[in-house]
């Protein structure tokens, strides 16, 4: 097996990269700069040079709010580089693994969403996922599309890091409580991937559409409380408050879905991966963090 990994220094891309050096699997990844997937010759002359056996999707434009002003970058992205994915992987007859979202969904749905509930984007990073997916549907059989929730790693931009950093800045926390969701570590949104890849490499033909998250529903002021708590055993926290508050009353430029729970017995069924609960990474990430902070 070989993989082409795009996105490589984004947060599931890092953490693929380091899971196939760990497992010592054949890869060869492309940040941004090397791998632009919006320009279709150089994702062609990449697959030319790596002759991968199976593509994986990490690239994505990934801004929820800016995304509502940069419509034609974040469709450039997430809509037209990874049609270019698709029909480079058609053409050389390898797989595409590719990750979504769970924004896919408006969020009205009482439980969780299972793949083959109706997608209603409520946002336009959202509409732009969900354009990436129907292009692969569209271009090739042998794909599986992940939807994932809530990533979060100890590197780049997320809610973990963000209250990381705030509880120890601001005395005073406005977090939303009607958002219902499962945080997802980078690293087990990799692991699944490589899980699957290998899979598909020993004869699997389960292609198609999977849910992932971690174990252990929550929502995002909750998991602040539980992000503060881990950290107050590091370094002093200057938040005295926090304020739990609503959706609705939140100024986000974009709109968000207030369920975005995913149901994952579909991958459970199709090749035996279990979600994991999120909260080892959580504290893991926190204690590094602060340690780093400290240090
Ligand atoms: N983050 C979440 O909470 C979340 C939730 C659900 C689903 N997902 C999905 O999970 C996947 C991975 O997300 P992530 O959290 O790892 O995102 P991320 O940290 O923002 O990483 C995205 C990567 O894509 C790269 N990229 C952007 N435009 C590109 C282009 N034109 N060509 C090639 N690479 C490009 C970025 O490079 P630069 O930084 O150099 O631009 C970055 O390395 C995405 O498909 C995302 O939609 C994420």
């Amino acid at each position: 097996m070989k993989l082409l990994i795009t996105g490589s220094t984004g947060q599931v891309g890092r953490a693929l990269c380091a899971l196939a050096d760990e497992k010592n699997i054949d890869y060869q990844a492309y940040s941004s700069d090397e791998l632009d997937i919006t320009r279709e010759s150089k994702v062609l002359r990449a697959m030319r040079k790596t002759k991968p056996t199976c593509v994986i999707n990490a690239a994505a434009y990934t801004s929820v709010d800016k995304a509502e002003d940069e419509a034609e970058l974040c469709y450039a992205v997430n809509r037209d580089g990874v049609r270019y994915l698709a029909k480079a992987c058609s053409r050389n007859s390898v797989p595409l693994l590719h990750v979504s979202t769970d924004y896919v969904f408006d969020g009205t749905k009482a439980t969780a969403y299972l793949e083959d509930d109706e997608p209603h984007p409520i946002n336009l990073y959202g509409a732009s996922k969900l354009a990436g997916e129907l292009e692969i549907a569209r271009l090739l059989n042998r794909y599986a599309i992940l939807r994932v929730s809530w990533v979060f790693s100890e590197t780049g931009k997320n809610f973990v890091k963000t209250i990381i950093r705030l509880c120890q800045e601001r005395e005073e926390l406005s977090i939303v409580d009607d958002q219902l969701g499962a945080p997802t570590p980078a690293t087990d949104v990799a692991r699944v991937l490589i899980a699957m890849a290998l899979q598909f490499d020993c004869g699997s033909t389960a292609w198609g559409t999977y849910h992932y998250s971690g174990a252990g529903v929550t929502n995002w002021y909750q998991l602040a409380e539980q992000i503060i708590t881990e950290v107050k055993q590091y370094v002093p926290v200057k938040m005295q408050q926090m304020v739990a508050i609503k959706t609705a009353d939140y100024d986000y430029r974009a709109a968000r879905p207030l369920n975005s729970q995913l149901g994952c017995r579909k991958i459970l069924e199709a090749f035996g991966i279990k979600q994991r609960p999120w909260r080892s990474e959580m504290v893991r990430i926190v204690k590094h963090d602060c340690e780093l902070g400290a240090g």
